[in-house]
C-alpha cells in the first residue's frame, strides 16, 4: 500500500502532484453536486473533493461515513480563492479525487471524533481507541513521545545508562499500598509490584553503574485523583559520588531541554529555592504556586497585645496570627465569606476571622476590638488597598500554614489566577524534615522515604542516639534531611535525596522508625547487606513523567495525558479490568476469596 505522505503533512508545494493518502474520514459536505470530505491521520486533516465528471469515484465517496477508512488517489490542487482556510496547515491546497478505496468501514462512533468533546469520560474511556483519534489526544500523546525522547537523549549524552528493574519484587516503601501478585510456584507468598525502582537503582550504584535512569512504570494502590493514577511513569535517575547541586543541575538543564525541544520555549535557570520552612510559612504549602503573588503574612507581632481573643489566646497558646489578602476581593458576600469559613474547617481551621478594606476602611464584625494602630500596622504588613479583603489564621503554626495554604489556593482558582496559559513557575523545595511524628500511629515516620539521607547535624545525631538506643530526644522533629523536590505550578513535579549509604546509619533510621533488625532484614535485608560491600555515595531524583506532559501539555488531568488510564475507581473500563477470574485460577494459586457480604460483614 503505496502511501505518499501523511494527509495532514501536504502542502502547497505539493501543488500539481498525483498521491495517495491514507485515513479516515472526518467529515463531509455536498457542495452544488460536489463532495468535500476531510480525511484525517495523526498528522491532521486534508480535504480531498470528489467531482461528479470521476463518476465511480464519486460514487464511492457518496457511500463514504464518518470514520470509513480510506486510501485515495488524487491530484493536489491550490484551493479557489476565497476558499482558503488558514486555521489548518493544509488548508491552502485540497486533493482532487481520481480513485478511491474503502480499506475498512465503521459503525457509527457513539461520539464524534471532534476537538472539543462534552461526552462523559466513562464513555470516552470504554471506547479509548476512538477517543485517541481526537486531535487534543494526539498531539498530547505525540507530546509525551517528544518528552520522553528528548529526555533519553539528554540523559545518555551525559552517560546515563538505561537499565531496567524487575516489576515483580518485593514491596518498596514510597508511602502508598502495594498491589500484589499472588505466586503460583511459591504457594501463599505474594510479588508486589514496584512502587518505584529506589532499591534496585541503588543496588545498580552499588554494582557500579555510577549513573543510572529508566523510564519507569510504577504502581501504587492509593486514593485516585486527577494527578493521580495506580500506575503511572517516573524519568528515574540515581547517580553516584554526587551532592545536591549535580542532581538539580542535571535537572534544570533536562527542564531547559525538554522545553526547547518539545514546546521551542526558553525557560530560565536555575529556579529559584525555597526551603520547607520557608515555603510553609510563606505560602502554607511544600508546593508553592508561583503564578500570583498572595503569600501569607505573619501578623504576629502587630497583635502581639490585642484585645482580641481569638488573637490572644492563639498568640498566648505559642501559636501564631497569619493573614492572607486577596486584591479585589472585598466584593465577597458574607454567604460567601460563611461558606468559605465552614470550608477551611475541613482543613483543621477553627474559624476564619475577615476584615474589608472599603473606602469607609476597615469592615469586620471584629474591626471593634482592634485599636487603630492595629488596623494600620496590619494594612501595611499584607499591603492591603482599598478593595481588598483579608483573612485570618490564628493557631499553631503548621494547622494556620496548612488551612492558609489550601485557602491561597482555593481563592487563587476561584479568581482565575490560575488560568494561565503558557506560564511556568519551576521552584525548588530543600531542607525537608526528615521523620514526621504520626499521631494516630504514635510513631515517627519518614517524610520521603527511610532511606533519605540526614544533613550532616542528623547523621551525628542518628548514630548517637542508636548507640544509646534512645530515640526521645526532641530534636528529632527538627531534623532535616538532604532531599529536594521540584515544584511546577503548585504540583509537585519530582523528588529526590541523597541516599544513606551506610550501614550504621540505615539501622539507626530503622531503629527510629520503629523497625525492628529482624524487621529490616525481613523487608530490605537485600539493600542492607549491599550496604556493607562498599556501597558508594549516591542519591537521585524521579520526575513524574505523566505530570510534566500534563502541564505543559495544559490539562488539568494526567489521564489526559495517558493512553489508557484508569478512572477515579481504578476501572479501566476498555477492558473491564480489574475483573473476576476462573475458579481454576485461584486454585492454582491456593487462594480461596473471602469477600465481605452486601452487610459488610466477613463470610
Ligand atoms: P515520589 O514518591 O516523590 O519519589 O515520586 C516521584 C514523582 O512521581 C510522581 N507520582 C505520581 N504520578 C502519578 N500518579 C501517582 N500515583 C504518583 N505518585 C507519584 C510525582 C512525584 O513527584 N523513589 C522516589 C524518588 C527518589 O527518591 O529518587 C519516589 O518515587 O510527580
Ligand atoms: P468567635 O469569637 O468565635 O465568634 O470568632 C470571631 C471570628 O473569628 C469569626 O469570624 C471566626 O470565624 C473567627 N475565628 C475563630 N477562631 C479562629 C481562628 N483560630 N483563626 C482565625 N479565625 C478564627
Amino acid at each position: 500500500m503505496n502511501r505518499s505522505m501523511y494527509c495532514g503533512a501536504v502542502r502547497k508545494e505539493q501543488i500539481g502532484k498525483k498521491l495517495t493518502l491514507c485515513g479516515w474520514i472526518h467529515s463531509r459536505r455536498d457542495h452544488g453536486g460536489v463532495l468535500f470530505i476531510d480525511l484525517r491521520d495523526r498528522e491532521g486533516l486534508v480535504q480531498i473533493v470528489f467531482h461528479p465528471e470521476k463518476t465511480d469515484a464519486f460514487k464511492s465517496g457518496e457511500s463514504l461515513r464518518p470514520e470509513f477508512v480510506v486510501q485515495v488517489t488524487g491530484e493536489v490542487k491550490p484551493r479557489p480563492e476565497g476558499t482558503v482556510n488558514p486555521n489548518i496547515a493544509t488548508g491552502e491546497v485540497e486533493v482532487w479525487v481520481d480513485a478511491v478505496e474503502i480499506l475498512n468501514t465503521s459503525l457509527t462512533p457513539p461520539f464524534e471524533v471532534s476537538e472539543f468533546t462534552n461526552t462523559s469520560e466513562d464513555v470516552r474511556l470504554r471506547y479509548r481507541y476512538l477517543d485517541l483519534r481526537r486531535p487534543p489526544l494526539q498531539r498530547n500523546l505525540i507530546l509525551r513521545h517528544l518528552i520522553t525522547q528528548t529526555s533519553r537523549t539528554y540523559l545518555a549524552q551525559r552517560g546515563f545508562l538505561e537499565l531496567e528493574t524487575p516489576f515483580l519484587t518485593k514491596s518498596t516503601p514510597e508511602g502508598a499500598r502495594d498491589f500484589l501478585v499472588p505466586s503460583r510456584l511459591s504457594l501463599g507468598d505474594f510479588y508486589a509490584l514496584p512502587q518505584s525502582p529506589q532499591l534496585f537503582k541503588q543496588l545498580f550504584m552499588v554494582a557500579g553503574f555510577d549513573r543510572y535512569y529508566q523510564i519507569a512504570r510504577c504502581f501504587r494502590d492509593e486514593d485516585l485523583r486527577a494527578d493521580r493514577q495506580p500506575e503511572f511513569t517516573q524519568i528515574d535517575i540515581e547517580m553516584s559520588f554526587l551532592d545536591e547541586e549535580d542532581i538539580i543541575g542535571l535537572i534544570e538543564g533536562l527542564v531547559k531541554t525538554v522545553f526547547k525541544e518539545a514546546m521551542g520555549k526558553d525557560i530560565p535557570t536555575p529556579f529559584p529555592r525555597l526551603s520547607y520552612d520557608e515555603a510553609q510559612r510563606r505560602f502554607g504549602s511544600d508546593k508553592p504556586d508561583l503564578r500570583y503573588a498572595m503569600e501569607i503574612s505573619d501578623v504576629s507581632a502587630v497583635f502581639s497585645k490585642t484585645g482580641f481573643k481569638v488573637f490572644a489566646g492563639a498568640l498566648a497558646a505559642g501559636g501564631v496570627v497569619r493573614a492572607l489578602c486577596l486584591k479585589g476581593g472585598a466584593s465577597m458576600s458574607r454567604m460567601d465569606i460563611d461558606k468559605l469559613t465552614e470550608w477551611v474547617k475541613g482543613y483543621g481551621a477553627k474559624g476564619l476571622a475577615w476584615i474589608k478594606i472599603t473606602d469607609k476602611g476597615p469592615e469586620s464584625s471584629i474591626t471593634k476590638f482592634f485599636t487603630p494602630e492595629e488596623l494600620g500596622g496590619l494594612q501595611k504588613a499584607v499591603g492591603a488597598e482599598t478593595g481588598d479583603i483579608i483573612f485570618f489564621g490564628a493557631d499553631q503554626p503548621a494547622t494556620v500554614a496548612s488551612y492558609l495554604g489550601a485557602l491561597r489556593v482555593e481563592l487563587a482558582k476561584r479568581a482565575g489566577f490560575t488560568k494561565t496559559k503558557d506560564v511556568f513557575k519551576f521552584c525548588w523545595v530543600v531542607d525537608f524534615p526528615l521523620f514526621e511524628f504520626s499521631a494516630d500511629e504514635n510513631r515517627w515516620g519518614s517524610v520521603h522515604h527511610p532511606f533519605t539521607r540526614p544533613d550532616a547535624a542528623g547523621e551525628t545525631a542518628l548514630l548517637e542516639m542508636s548507640k544509646k538506643n534512645d530515640f526521645s530526644a526532641p530534636e528529632i522533629s527538627k531534623m532535616k534531611s538532604r532531599a529536594y523536590d521540584l515544584v511546577l505550578n503548585g504540583t509537585e513535579l519530582g523528588g529526590g535525596s541523597l541516599r544513606i549509604h551506610r550501614r550504621d546509619l540505615q539501622r539507626a533510621v530503622f531503629q527510629l522508625l520503629g523497625i525492628n533488625d529482624e524487621l529490616a532484614q525481613m523487608k530490605f535485608g537485600f539493600l542492607l547487606e549491599a550496604l556493607e560491600y562498599g556501597a558508594p555515595p549516591h542519591g537521585g531524583i524521579a520526575l513524574g513523567l505523566d505530570r510534566f506532559v500534563a502541564l505543559l501539555a495544559g490539562e488539568e488531568s494526567i489521564r489526559d495525558v495517558m493512553a489508557y488510564p484508569k478512572t477515579q475507581k481504578g476501572v479501566c473500563p476498555l477492558s473491564g479490568a480489574p475483573s473476576a477470574v476462573e475458579p481454576k485460577q485461584l486454585l492454582e494459586l491456593g487462594l480461596k476469596l473471602n469477600l465481605p457480604q452486601p452487610d459488610g460483614k466477613k463470610a
